[in-house]
């Protein structure tokens, strides 16, 4: 199916563009009372995403009422866990929970190297869904975590600030920890070519507790792993977004991929000397600046786009966007880009 608008595509591929293409981490489901409506009608967050059709419908939502240039599948990064044999719940206003977690080599040996066909046909078959309702219109992103933030989630069973939990399973079974990693990782290569297969135009690689590392924890315990997911993909364009990875910027521009994600804390010139010429960029407006007046709103994504220039880039926020910012606001930012001439 050609793509009407392949703007996002052609960003991360390094190719000429009209204008910068704009979508939103996390613009599936915590912004749009559109989604909540759905949401109600399920009963919860893990039945809308083992279920194709809605999971579908709120994919595109964001297309049809935000107006960005890609939707991405909704799902969560938690669905590996629990094809690998670790489920998990959501739980009201706390967020994920896992019954069990992963404590010695003998529960790592439990686990299943994930089969998509097999533990994840719910969600290739939203993207099947999803890119025959979409009928061209955008890319469909596909997703997955990184190993590092998929293993913490895997040891603690829930969120930290710390995940010190996670980080002494590093220095207490150094090799099990290697093990753990390396059965995540096959699970991942398997499940992004699955996604790709039924139908993923570009996927995206979230390490979202990339900063609670240090430089010599990230390149010994996600680095390799993201490596290796990269050199497997060769199907689609890959970003890798390593939120607070700021340390390790130079490595993140020699991984085998074609996109690197900034957060807000990382300043673009300094980032695109450190990354190289060669790869794209995506991000970096800092979420909060959502909660400005339009003015202030326009004038900061103005000087976000200008930092980064005409081609290479694919405007987002630095992380996903907060759950209760006004969707006009979202919406003031997405049109200030798509209106954007250099
Ligand atoms: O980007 C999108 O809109 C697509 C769908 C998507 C979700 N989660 C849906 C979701 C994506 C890409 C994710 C990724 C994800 N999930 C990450 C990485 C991105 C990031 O923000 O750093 C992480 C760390 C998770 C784990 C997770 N899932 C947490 C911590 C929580 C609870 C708090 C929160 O973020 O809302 C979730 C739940 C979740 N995942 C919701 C949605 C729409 C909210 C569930 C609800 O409706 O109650």
């Amino acid at each position: 199916m050609e793509l009407k608008n392949d703007l996002l595509l052609r960003a991360a591929n390094g190719e000429k563009v009209e204008r910068t293409p704009v979508w939103l981490m996390r613009q599936a489901g915590r912004i749009l009372p559109e989604y909540r409506e759905v949401r109600s009608k399920m009963g919860g967050f893990i039945e809308l995403v083992k279920s194709p059709e809605f999971a579908c419908e709120v994919t595109i939502q964001p297309v049809d009422i935000l107006g960005v240039d890609a939707a991405i599948i909704f799902s969560d990064i938690l669905v590996i866990p629990e094809a690998m044999g670790l489920p998990y719940q959501m739980v009201e206003s706390k967020g994920p929970w896992f019954e069990n977690t992963v404590k010695n080599v003998h529960d790592i040996e439990n686990l299943r190297v994930a089969d998509p066909k097999e533990d994840l046909n719910y969600v290739l078959e939203a993207i099947r869904l999803t890119k025959k309702e979409l009928n061209g219109r955008v890319p469909l992103l596909g997703f997955a975590g990184a190993p590092w933030t998929i293993f913490s989630y895997m040891i603690e069973g829930h969120g930290s600030k710390t995940f010190s939990k996670a980080k002494k399973f590093f220095y207490t079974q150094p090799q099990a920890a290697h093990q753990l990693l390396e059965k995540i990782t096959l699970s991942t290569i398997n499940y992004l070519k699955a996604q790709i297969l039924a139908g993923a135009d570009l996927v995206q690689i979230f390490d979202s507790w990339a900063g609670i590392l240090s430089p010599d924890q990230y390149r010994e315990f996600s680095l390799p792993y993201i490596s290796k997911i990269c050199d497997a993909i060769t199907e689609v364009p890959v970003t890798v977004f390593a939120k607070g990875a700021y340390f390790v910027r130079e490595d993140l521009g020699k991984l085998n991929c074609r996109t690197i994600g900034l957060d807000w804390n990382m300043d673009v010139r300094e980032s695109r000397n450190l990354i190289g010429a060669e790869k794209t960029l995506q991000g970096n407006l800092d979420p909060c600046i959502l909660y400005a007046d339009y003015k202030t709103i326009e004038k900061e994504t103005k000087k976000m786009l200008a930092s980064f220039g005409p081609s290479k880039h694919i405007a987002n926020l630095g992380h996903g966007v907060y759950p209760d910012i006004d969707p006009d606001k979202v919406k003031c930012f997405i049109n200030t880009v798509k209106e954007y001439r250099f």
